[in-house]
């Protein structure tokens, strides 16, 4: 058996099929479980594929025994600001209830290394920048809301059952895997960098900036990238970290630098060598001023150094993965 057998929910999305890539080109086991209302098969580059839901407690039982699982990674969560406070109770569902019931299947199938993906809208808007763990977690809407609770659900699952977890609060994931095999690909898509460059491609006549008025230097808003394989990279401590037998825990990832919406949008143009039309828009509600991370915790504890953490590569990973015009 390999060292590492993971079951990768939500594997045919944007930064599980990353993380299955990465895995398996570690020498990893990987088994991906995959509803597609939002993945993509194509995405998923190797391993054994599942298609069904995270709350399906037979589905769970068959992979769980035909295969030596021996820890679960959890990518399949819903996570549309917007849509998640127009409709709060599908985000309640998916993402707090389907987890509960995926690590109820974990734990009657004697499976305990989780590592779940959290975000940084646990924090809603900040009292402090850089935000640490320490921050207190008041999410300003659903999609947040259903993260804390699960990770006040692990917490407690870790107390009752020994269910060893690490919860990692991404901030805004970006780029795209360096073979240009895989990348971003949302429909709708929402997140900036993938509109910018179809607004380079001209599949979009112009990129609106949200907020101009903002107290940034520029006046739009700040966000903290990380490269997506850097966030593969960090899973990846993170499991070896459970398997040798350190507690649980919650870790920010981000690379503690903080871009602009109109520098994101002028590197993204040098890139491409392309004109990228801009339109002035009004905010959009519920964007904060600024969004950075204090990650040194992960590096601490764990040992984890970002390897791109420059914007222009973010970007034109992204770029070749965009001007290939699979998304
Ligand atoms: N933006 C624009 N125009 C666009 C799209 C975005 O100006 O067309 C701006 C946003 O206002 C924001 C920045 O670009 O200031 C980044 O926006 P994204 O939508 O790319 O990302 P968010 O920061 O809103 O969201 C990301 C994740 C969420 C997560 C959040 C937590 O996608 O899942 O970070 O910080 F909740």
């Amino acid at each position: 058996m390999k060292q590492y057998n993971v079951l990768v929910v939500g594997g045919a999305g944007y930064i599980g099929s990353h993380m299955v890539k990465f895995l398996l080109d570690g020498g990893s086991g990987v088994v991906t479980l995959d509803d597609l209302s939002k993945g993509h098969r194509d995405l998923v580059c190797g391993g054994k594929f599942y298609e069904g839901s995270m709350d399906d407690q037979a589905l769970l039982d068959k992979i769980f025994s035909e295969n030596m699982i021996n820890a679960v990674m959890h990518f399949a969560a819903y996570s549309l600001v917007g849509e998640s406070v127009i409709d709060p109770l599908k985000y309640y569902k998916n993402n707090l209830y389907g987890t509960l019931e995926l690590i109820r299947g974990m734990i009657r199938n004697g499976v305990k290394n989780f590592i779940f993906s959290s975000t940084a809208a646990v924090y809603g808007e900040p009292v402090e920048t850089p935000i640490t763990e320490e921050h207190p977690p008041r999410p300003t809407n659903p999609y947040g809301a259903t993260k804390i609770a699960v990770e006040r659900m692990l917490r407690d699952c870790d107390t009752a059952y020994g269910f060893k977890y690490v919860s990692l609060r991404y901030f805004n994931a970006a780029g795209a895997d360096e073979s240009g095999k895989i990348g971003e690909r949302h429909e709708p898509e929402s997140h900036l960098i993938p509109l910018i460059l179809k607004a380079a491609l001209g599949e979009r006549e112009n990129i609106s900036i949200f907020g101009t008025d903002y107290p940034t230097p520029d006046g739009t808003c700040i966000r903290d990238y990380i490269h997506v394989n850097d966030l593969a990279r960090a899973h990846s401590l993170a499991l070896e970290a459970l398997f040798a037998g350190q507690p649980s825990a919650v870790y920010n990832l981000g690379n503690s630098k903080g871009y602009s919406v109109r520098e994101v949008i002028d590197v993204a143009g040098k890139i491409t060598g392309l004109p990228i039309p801009v339109v002035e828009s009004e905010r959009r509600p519920g964007d904060p001023a600024v969004l950075i991370a204090g990650s040194d915790k992960i590096k601490q504890d764990l040992g984890w150094k970002p390897q791109r953490e420059d914007l222009e590569t973010m970007i034109s990973t992204a770029w070749e993965w965009h001007k290939q015009g699979k998304y």
